[in-house]
């Protein structure tokens, strides 16, 4: 398919237009629109805030890309393309990559027709009987899930996994994760750990796995089919660490991106929350166990100084609290000051990363990660243009950290190569 490069905007979108005067809350703004609300994902980017940033600080040219370093579910990649502007996104986490690749995909309705109906027709064969050979084998899948689900389950990632066009397995894929999620015995309002329903709600769930993932093959397929008519430009996903970006030397033109708040244990655990649909789809526990180790801070590591954290800032806030937590938030600053280093390599001279980072606690003591983000990107070798502060509306915090802190500001910063 080919794109045409052009600044047009998506209508509506023309008030939104960079100002200073105008606020970055948008609470009342829809953000599942086309294919942003194919799946939730955890501390998902307002789309909103990204069009706008790329409205401010893209510099149009020629051959020019977008990057955004922890694409997550692909915010930034889906308003890149709609902009008419070529993007990569990376992720460490496999089921934000295949998420990613699959709000940016574009379907041709006939071949989609055509494996629902495959996929009908074998789900036909159905007995009520589980497909051993389905089942992910780990500890308590039947605390996580009743019989009647597993059998379901088994069989419809058996029919998913006969579809042989790669991107559009993938799509089904993400239909087949919606029904585990919504099948699982898990209540996913509790907090951010994942937890079993209280017995009373468990009594009246009796949910049919084959139901929800027709009801969302046909949300899915509305969503693609609205974002396909509307797709200006290609998107690339890759599976990497942003600690060592898959991407060449100043290749990039402008990062838009938002970084995990902190280390996956104490902070929103993106692998955590994937972990049941990891599992069914076909990563063993030990893979789901290294891929915590692999995200940001996720390894702990000893004497780590100053110089691996060049951040006054956080050195402030780190002689206020114990050093048990102290050394569990150190492996995720010098991480993040790693991946700094990194948007400062791929970006091309003078141009922009815009870094949208929530504030966070460590035993209650208030970090200002916007301005811990400013120093580490200078000494990266970037330069601070502009920090927006943003108040998070309520119903938007997606999670309170377990000191019951809630992260109710984050700051939006401009640094440039
Ligand atoms: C705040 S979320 C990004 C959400 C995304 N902007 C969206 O709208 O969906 C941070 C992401 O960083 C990813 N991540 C954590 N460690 C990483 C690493 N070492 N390299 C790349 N991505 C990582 C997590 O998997 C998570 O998807």
């Amino acid at each position: 398919m080919q794109y045409e490069r052009t600044n047009q905007m998506l209508p509506g979108f023309a008030l939104l237009r960079p100002d200073s005067e105008v606020g970055w809350e948008f609470a009342t703004a829809d953000t599942q629109y086309l294919t942003h609300g194919l799946f939730p994902y955890p501390a998902r980017l307002i789309p909103q805030i990204v069009h706008r940033l790329i409205a401010m600080y893209w510099t149009d040219s020629e051959s020019g890309k977008i990057c955004d370093v922890f694409c997550g579910s692909g915010t930034v990649l889906v308003e890149s393309s709609l902009q008419g502007i070529p993007s990569i996104g990376v992720d460490i986490n496999p089921f934000a990559v295949l998420l990613a690749k699959a709000k940016t995909a574009v379907i041709d309705v006939t071949s989609f027709d055509a494996i629902k109906a495959d996929l009908r027709s074998s789900l036909q064969t159905f007995d009520g009987n589980a497909l051993e050979e389905y089942v992910p084998a780990f500890t308590n899948l039947n605390h996580w899930f009743k019989p009647g689900v597993i059998a379901q389950l088994s069989h419809l990632r058996k029919a998913v996994e006969t579809v042989t066009d790669e991107e559009l397995k993938g799509i089904f894929k993400i239909a087949f994760a919606h029904a585990v999620m919504k099948s699982s015995n898990v209540d996913w309002k509790s907090s951010r750990y994942i937890r079993v329903m209280t017995e009373y709600k468990l009594q009246d769930h009796n949910p049919d796995a084959f139901t929800i993932f027709w009801g969302n093959i046909g949300d899915i397929e509305k969503r693609l089919t609205a974002y396909t008519k509307k797709k200006r430009a290609k998107v690339e996903v890759k599976n990497g660490d942003a600690r060592s970006l898959p991407i060449g030397d100043s290749e990039i033109d402008l990062i838009v991106t938002s970084p995990p708040y902190g280390e996956e244990r104490n902070t929103i655990p993106y692998i955590r929350w994937s972990k049941l649909f990891l599992l069914w789809l076909g990563f063993t526990q030990d893979e789901v166990k290294a891929l915590e180790i692999k995200s940001l801070g996720g390894m702990s590591v000893k004497n780590i100084t100053s110089t691996k954290i060049p951040s006054n800032t956080f050195w402030e806030a780190a002689n206020k609290v114990s050093e048990r937590r102290l050394a569990e938030a150190l492996p995720f600053m010098a991480d993040y000051f790693v991946t700094l280093k990194e948007m400062q390599r791929v970006l091309r001279p003078n141009s922009k990363a815009c870094i949208v980072i929530g504030h966070r606690s460590m035993s209650r003591i208030l970090i200002d990660m916007g301005k811990v983000t400013t120093e580490l990107a200078e000494a990266a070798g970037m330069r601070h243009e502009t920090t927006h502060y943003r108040n998070i509306p309520k119903k938007m915090i997606a999670w309170t950290g377990p000191t019951g802190d809630t992260m109710s500001e984050e700051s939006i910063v401009i640094v440039s190569k």
